[in-house]
């Protein structure tokens, strides 16, 4: 739906999560075998987000907390990215008896960051990017390529017939000492290359080979800096979460250094890179348990609740 667009339009996602929500709750209720009046509590993400869809979700949750007098928690969106590493499917539940601490990627079409995780429940942000998200990234080089949105996806699976040195892309931010990121440059970058070897996009094994390019360059500033603030801290765990987590090239990058320097690499599930609600529930879960939640069924969106 939001193809046609190039992007996510908020106001179609609004309409389209109201429409699906009721189906989608009953589906879980059926998929769980319980009854609604069985439900302890009920989270929802509180942010960061667009504002129109977090609002969906969250009024949604509690108005059935409220309903079924259960309890509430508003669950920060990039806090349960961090967890859903240990998440394993179907049915989705965690294990954290082999929890270790860690530097966790997140990233996705909206954000890139690498924060460390000191602890369950326990994490500082390291980094981030000051731009665009590697996600973006993918999305908008798809766009000058003239591939469908979401590119990520189509980018990786034309990459695998490309050749990653044929051309040479800036790795932006990769040798700095800092734990931030930036993707504008590269974009702009592939803007320049492409308006200047326009014949290229009508050639399928130049295409491929720019797939593989502009995913190499991407990947390689991810992979590089995920490890050196690893290694900095002297932390024997990795994970990474988000869409940009289903990329193939990053999955086996991420692995082969790991190895390499002897860390230990946790990749979200395929299923649970993308946001979903284990996530959420899972992260709630634990919350809970801590007793770090307040019964608090009027709170209100955050759609730039910054990750403390
Ligand atoms: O986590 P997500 O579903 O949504 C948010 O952005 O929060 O991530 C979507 C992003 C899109 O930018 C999409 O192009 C990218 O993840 N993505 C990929 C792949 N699958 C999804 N990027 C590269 N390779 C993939 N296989
Ligand atoms: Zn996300």
């Amino acid at each position: 739906m939001h193809a046609e667009y190039g992007g996510v339009v908020p106001e179609l996602a609004a309409r389209e999560h109201l429409r699906n929500l009721s189906p989608v709750t009953q589906a879980a209720l059926a998929e769980a075998r319980i009854e609604a009046a069985q439900i302890y509590a009920v989270a929802a993400t509180r942010g960061p987000g667009l504002p129109s869809a977090l609002m969906v979700g969250l009024k949604a949750a509690q108005a059935i907390a409220f309903a079924l007098r259960a309890r509430f928690i508003g669950v920060h969106h990039h806090e349960a990215h961090l967890y859903s590493p240990w998440i394993s499917d179907k049915p989705a539940s965690a294990d954290f008896s082999r929890f270790e601490p860690n530097v966790s990627l997140i990233v996705s079409g909206g954000h890139t960051m690498l924060v460390h995780v000191e602890s369950l429940l326990k994490h500082h942000v390291l980094g981030s990017t000051v731009d665009d998200a590697a996600g973006e990234c993918f999305d908008k080089a798809g766009k000058l390529l003239g591939l469908p949105y979401p590119a990520g996806p189509i980018i990786d699976r034309l990459a695998e017939q490309g050749n990653p040195h044929a051309y040479d892309f800036p790795r932006p931010m990769i040798n700095e000492p800092h734990d931030d990121f930036s993707f504008s440059g590269l974009k702009t970058s592939i803007r320049y290359f492409l308006r200047d070897h326009p014949s290229l996009l009508g050639d399928r094994k130049a295409v491929g080979d720019l797939c593989a390019s502009i995913q190499a360059a991407i990947v390689d500033v991810l992979v590089a800096k995920t490890i050196r603030a690893a290694k900095r801290l002297k932390v024997g765990c990795i994970t990474a979460s988000g869409g940009v987590t289903c990329n193939r090239s990053l999955r086996k990058q991420l692995a082969e250094a790991c190895a390499r320097e002897r860390i230990n690499l946790r990749l979200a599930d395929q299923s649970l890179c993308t946001d979903n609600a284990a996530m959420i529930g899972i992260l709630a879960e634990q919350r809970l348990a801590a007793g770090l939640e307040d019964d608090n069924c009027d709170q209100e969106i955050l759609p730039n609740w910054q990750l403390a």
